[in-house]
Formats: C-alpha cells, structure tokens, sequence
C-alpha cells in the first residue's frame, strides 16, 4: 500500500500546466463507441479513471493504443460483444456513458450498476428517462442495467434535475437517432460543450451545448478519423488556485480556459487572494491570511461542487466565521472530519458546514474520503506544520496524473511512500 507524506509548511511558488478535464475524456472515450473510424484523443489525462474506461472499451471490442502518455486511438470499428465487463463498470460512475452510446451504437448494453465516491445517493433516474423517451427499454435489477432499443426516435426530454451525466448520456443516445432530440433544463458544463464538440468533429449535428437547452439533429453515421483534444481540467486548475490561496503563495496555472474559471477567481478575490488573467493562463498569489466567505455551490456557471472541500481549506485557515452550503451531493462534507484531525475548527450538518478560520493547521494522518477530498487533504498538508500522512490513495489517482511530482515542482516537501 502507498501513503503520501508532506512535511510543511510550504509557501507554494512556481508554474504549473494543467491537463486535460477528466470528467470529460470519461465522456469522450464512451463516445468514441459512436465512430465507425479511427479516432485520435490529445489531452487525455493520465488517471486511474481513464485506464478503467480504456479496460471497458476494450471489453466492448474496441483496440486501444497509446501514442504517447496523453494521446491516445480508439479504434471501435468491430465491437465483439454488448456486455460490459460488469467488475470494471461498477468501478465508478462514468461508466453509465456506455449506455448511451451502446445504446445508439448497438441498440443493445448490458453494465454494472455505476460505482464511483460515495457522496450520497447518485441516482441515474433521468438518464434512465431520457432513454427511454427515445424508444429504449430499460431495465435495473441485481447490480446490472439491460438497455435495449430496436430504434430510436428524437424526442423532447426535460431534465427534472439539472444533471451533468444525464444530459451528456442523452446527447450519446441520441446522435444516431432518428430526428430530433431537443434536451431543456440541460447542465452547462465546459466538458458538456467539449463532448458535443468531439462529436460534431466527428460528424454529428449538436447545437445550443453550454446553454440550457440542447437540439441534437440525428445523422446516420460518424465516420471519425479525426482527431480531437480534451479542454483543460477546470477542476484542477480551481484546485491549483486554491492551493496557491491557501499556502499565501504564488502560481502562474497554464494552459486553462480563465472564463470556465470566474466564479473560482471571484471566490478567490473576495478572500483577499489575487488574480492575474492572461486568458490561456492565471497568476494565482496571496499575502495575506484568507478573509472569511460564504459559498453555495451550483451546477456551471455556479461555485462547482468539485472545488468545495479545497475551497474549505482555505476557509479553514480564513479569519473568521465561513459557510458552505453544498447543493449538488448530499455528503460531501466527510473531508471536513479529516480537517478537524489537523486542528481545522469545522462543524458539518446535513448540506452545511461551518468553518470557525483558524490561524495555522498541524499536520495529521489522514484519510482521503473521495477524490476532491484528498486534494484538499494535500493542499492541507502543505499549508500545515509539521508531518501530513494522507491515506487511501486510489480516490486521488482517480483524477489527479502525478499530482505529488507536480506538488513537489512548486516547493512542497511531498513523497508517495509504501508502506
Ligand atoms: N441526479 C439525479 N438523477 C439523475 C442524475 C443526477 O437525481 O439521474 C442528481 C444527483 O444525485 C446530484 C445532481 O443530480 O444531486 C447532480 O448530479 P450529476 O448527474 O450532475 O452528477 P454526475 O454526472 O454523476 C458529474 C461529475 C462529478 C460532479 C458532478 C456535478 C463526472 C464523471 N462526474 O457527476 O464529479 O461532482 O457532475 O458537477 O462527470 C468528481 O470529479 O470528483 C465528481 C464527483
């Protein structure tokens, strides 16, 4: 087993580049299902997560190949079979994307039922309704999901709940339909955007993604062969500002889109923290303890979820009383416990929790709970003094390519340790 050691504090100086967004690759990937072609992926992220999607595609019949450690050609022109291999897809949640696009493909799949962090419940009940207002039978029982579609008809689908997996599922399902498919009250996400992108590069026809409501035109076919780069990780460019904020330090974060980024710099500004905008890339620095704030956060164009427990270190460290209030998952506060172990002064109920700012925190074991919530644990650890053990490694490999190398560049004492 391995652990992460830091031995703080560090004030974190130097430049980073960020990679390419991993919740959309995880979308990308599934899509490639949709090509009878050869396709070129650039920008893929190096993560556990990728490796998993990669495993499930080639289960489907897919050939894989590494060009090099972020290119990658899916090759998905003899798919052998419409069982998923149930082990991998229950491994974590993206894997409900290879319903809709071997829905489309295919007409037929058969998947684990979607695993992934545990934040609360993670229903998959308007991905299920979108499928099957385009025609498709679907059926949940024992762990497995049977979707089944002799044909699929373009159709109006309103998502009660504004979700992210659910409105990119029903674009996959519905690229090769016949008609038109018209999603309302769809999710905003940039890598919302970035996979309707990688499939118009391949031949569909998806206008109005990045807006709240989505025209899929059916087409008969993507050819592929192309090639299509994944759009930067915002999270981990949110997750490298707020590090900077935290450790009172300075980071130039390139190659990121600093518009996918405002309500993270807004945040950032209030604390007292400053931002520097050069479009492509963000100067990130502060010289002074964090100022209290409150924060809700919202589906895109909102304060994401995704950057809230990096976000409760800073205001852990703030100069007094903060809130959170988390909209999105119904238990995404169990970092704050970890927090708690280094000094933190922080009382979580239900979606709320109160941050009492105080001036240092000390290092600790700890255990990552989830993916955000062991990047928070690093960049607490950084900012704390003394010796930081950070447990359950395999939620940060989900999301994070050599996140203590690229800790380690920009000052941090930090080395991955077996033990
Ligand atoms: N929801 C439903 N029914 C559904 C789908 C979602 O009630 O059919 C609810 C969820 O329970 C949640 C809300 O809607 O309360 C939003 O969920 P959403 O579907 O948007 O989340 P997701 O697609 O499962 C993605 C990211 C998450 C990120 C959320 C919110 C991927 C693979 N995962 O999840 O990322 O937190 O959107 O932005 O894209 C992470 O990267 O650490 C992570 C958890």
């Amino acid at each position: 087993m391995e652990k992460i050691v830091i031995k703080g504090p560090t004030r974190l100086t130097g430049e980073v580049t960020i990679n390419g967004a991993k919740n959309a690759a995880v979308a990308i990937l599934p899509a490639t299902l949709l090509i009878d072609g050869v396709c070129t992926i650039e920008n893929v992220p190096n993560i556990s997560d990728i490796n998993i999607t990669c495993k499930i595609l080639e289960g489907l019949g897919a050939k894989i190949n590494w060009i090099d450690k972020h290119t990658i050609t899916v090759d998905c022109r003899n798919l052998t079979t419409t069982k998923a291999p149930l082990d991998l897809t229950s491994k974590f949640r993206a894997s409900y994307y290879i319903i809709g696009a071997m829905l489309s493909r295919m007409g037929e799949i058969e998947v684990g039922m979607p695993g992934g962090c545990k934040l609360g419940a993670r229903p998959i009940d308007q991905h299920i309704k979108g499928f099957e207002a385009l025609g498709a039978e679907v059926t949940v029982g024992k762990g497995i999901i049977h979707a089944k579609a002799s044909k699929l008809i373009g159709n109006s689908v309103y998502m009660d709940i504004v979700s992210v997996g659910a409105t990119i599922n029903v674009m996959l399902s519905s690229v090769l339909a016949e008609g038109t498919t018209v999603i309302d009250n769809a999710a905003k996400e940039p890598h919302i955007v970035d996979v309707a992108n990688f499939l118009n590069t391949m031949g569909a026809d998806i206008r109005g993604a990045g807006t709240d409501m989505i025209k899929i035109n059916g087409v008969k076919k993507l050819e592929g062969n192309a090639t299509y780069s994944v759009v930067p990780d915002q999270i981990e460019a949110g997750t490298f500002m707020l590090a900077a904020v935290a450790t009172k330090g300075d980071l130039l974060i390139k190659n990121c889109i600093t518009k996918h980024l405002e309500s993270i710099t807004a945040k950032i500004v209030e604390v007292g923290g400053e931002v520097e905008d050069y479009g492509d890339s963000l100067r990130v620095y502060c010289n002074q303890r964090p100022k209290k704030a409150n924060i809700k956060t919202l589906p895109y164009p909102g304060f994401p979820t995704d950057l809230q427990p990096q976000m409760g270190v800073v205001l852990s460290l703030a100069n007094g009383t903060s809130t959170i209030n988390e909209s999105i998952w119904e238990s995404r506060f169990q970092y704050t416990d970890e927090l708690n172990k280094m000094g933190a002064k922080i009382t979580a109920q239900g979606k709320s929790a109160f941050f009492e700012g105080v001036e240092k925190l000390y290092g600790a074991p700890v255990y990552s709970t989830d993916l955000r919530a062991g990047a928070a644990l690093i960049i607490a650890g950084v900012s704390a003094e003394g010796t930081t053990e950070i447990f359950n490694l395999e939620h940060i490999d989900r999301g994070y390519e050599d996140i203590e190398a690229r800790f380690r560049a920009l000052g941090a004492n930090i080395e991955r340790v077996k033990f």
